[in-house]
């Protein structure tokens, strides 16, 4: 998708216009399988190789029931048949890794995600209370504070609201992920109370923003829910591939970049002097930090467990580009809006080309890639790769940016067609 007023002259260049960046030319083909020297690899499990390529029925359990009226727990028979890889999964092997992570990730439960319900934070907490005496006074100040931000700033905000509107799909995505998946839709297993978790307290964004944006009465509410229920309705393809892999290193960048684009909007809300907005992206990129430290660990770990399974899932994701969750974005007008939208948060700083150049980067160093010992040549190549495509990510994403701030300004139907 591409406008007369926003081409680019390098295929490098839109890919990175979009929110990703260009592709290496490698063909990624599925990871099936995993290193022989997998240290959690099992005599049983090796035994249970021939039969892999066989589906397996999901049905209760053949043992009868121990009284009459038992019914038999057919989940805690569907995870023992997963974890035995009795199921047939696209990567077993990784199915082990994250089923042995399970501990972990109970740990997680209470260190990151905080506490539910009264103890924590609520979109309420930082909007007028429409039920208290004088609330019309509050208001009045909330909108006079709300009235200083430029409508460039504003556009940004409604397309990080509705991104974040767009939960639904993103705890559709996480299921999708082989061990992570929750059988049931109220699975007592960790990593299901995990995704649980996250999403009730990811659903406050979304709350509160668009609440914040109502009250303002600067914004064509109509159309920015419009927008929502494309995006939800559209859904979106990162092309994980049901890989768990895939998956954490997907989440663990795209809880940076969001904790990065709220971070600049509450500065650029503070220099305009909206505190309250200030306040309200502050406190949810706040979240957003918890989360990234929660999806980095899980996949710190997995390389301990698996570095060649690990190494070769972050390679292929980084290369096949991070896809932005909002990348089918339209009002139903602009066919081009997540560009339009892409190029308006680049202008302002908010999150830009070079913000993803330097996440990979970041990965590439938190997760010590340089530094992981013991791998096969294919493991050692991988590792070579992924620690040069920082470097030449952001020297693409320089020349992109020097292009995009001299795009011109677009109408929004959100901002009742004015530009931004
Ligand atoms: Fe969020
Ligand atoms: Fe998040």
């Amino acid at each position: 998708m591409e406008t007369s007023n926003t081409s680019t002259s390098t295929p490098g260049a839109k890919a990175l216009l979009r929110g990703t960046v260009a592709a290496l030319a490698i063909s990624s083909s599925l990871a099936f399988v995993a290193p022989s020297s997998h240290p959690l690899r099992s005599t049983a499990v090796a035994a249970s190789r021939v039969t892999r390529q066989r589906a397996v029925a999901v049905e209760p359990p053949a043992a009868a029931p121990a009284t009459k009226d038992a019914k038999p727990d057919w989940e805690a028979d569907f995870r023992r048949r997963q974890a035995s890889n009795e199921l047939m999964h696209v990567y077993p092997d990784k199915v082990e890794v994250i089923t042995s992570l399970e501990p972990m990730v109970e740990g997680m439960l209470t260190k990151l995600l905080l506490p539910t319900g009264e103890k924590a934070w609520q979109p309420q907490d930082f909007v007028p209370d429409l039920t208290k005496e004088g609330w019309e006074e509050e208001v009045k100040e909330f909108r006079e504070k709300a009235a200083t931000l430029p409508d460039e700033t504003l556009v940004v905000l409604v397309g990080d609201m509705v991104t974040e509107e767009a939960l639904p799909t993103y705890q559709t995505l996480l299921n999708t992920f082989e061990g992570v998946d929750d059988p049931t839709g109220t699975s007592p297993s960790a990593w299901c109370k995990w995704t649980r978790g996250w999403t009730s307290e990811e659903n406050r964004h979304g709350d509160l923003l668009n609440r914040y944006l109502y009250l303002t009465g600067r914004v064509d509410m109509r159309s920015v829910e419009c927008t929502i229920q494309h995006l939800i309705s559209s859904g979106f393809n990162p092309k994980i591939k049901k890989d768990p892999y895939k998956g954490f290193v997907y989440t663990s960048f795209q809880e940076r970049a969001t904790k990065i684009s709220h971070q600049n909007v509450a500065r650029l809300a503070n220099n305009a002097g909206d505190g309250n907005l200030g306040l309200i992206c502050s406190k949810i990129a706040g979240d957003e930090s918890r989360h990234e430290k929660a999806y980095q660990a899980i996949f710190k770990e997995i390389l301990n467990r698996d570095p060649e399974g690990g190494l070769k899932s972050f390679y292929e994701l980084m290369t096949d580009q991070i896809t932005m969750p909002a990348v089918m974005m339209t009002d139903g007008h602009d066919p081009d809006l997540f560009e339009h939208f892409s190029i308006t948060a680049q202008k302002l700083g908010v999150y830009t080309a070079v913000d993803y150049a330097n996440i990979l980067d970041h990965l590439v160093e938190i997760w010590d890639i340089e530094h992981i010992g013991g791998l096969s040549g294919e493991g050692a190549r991988y590792q070579e790769k992924l620690c040069k495509l920082g470097p030449r990510y952001l020297k693409l994403a320089e020349m992109s940016l020097d292009r995009v701030k001299k795009m011109p300004k677009t109408p929004y139907s959100w901002i009742h067609g004015r530009m931004a």
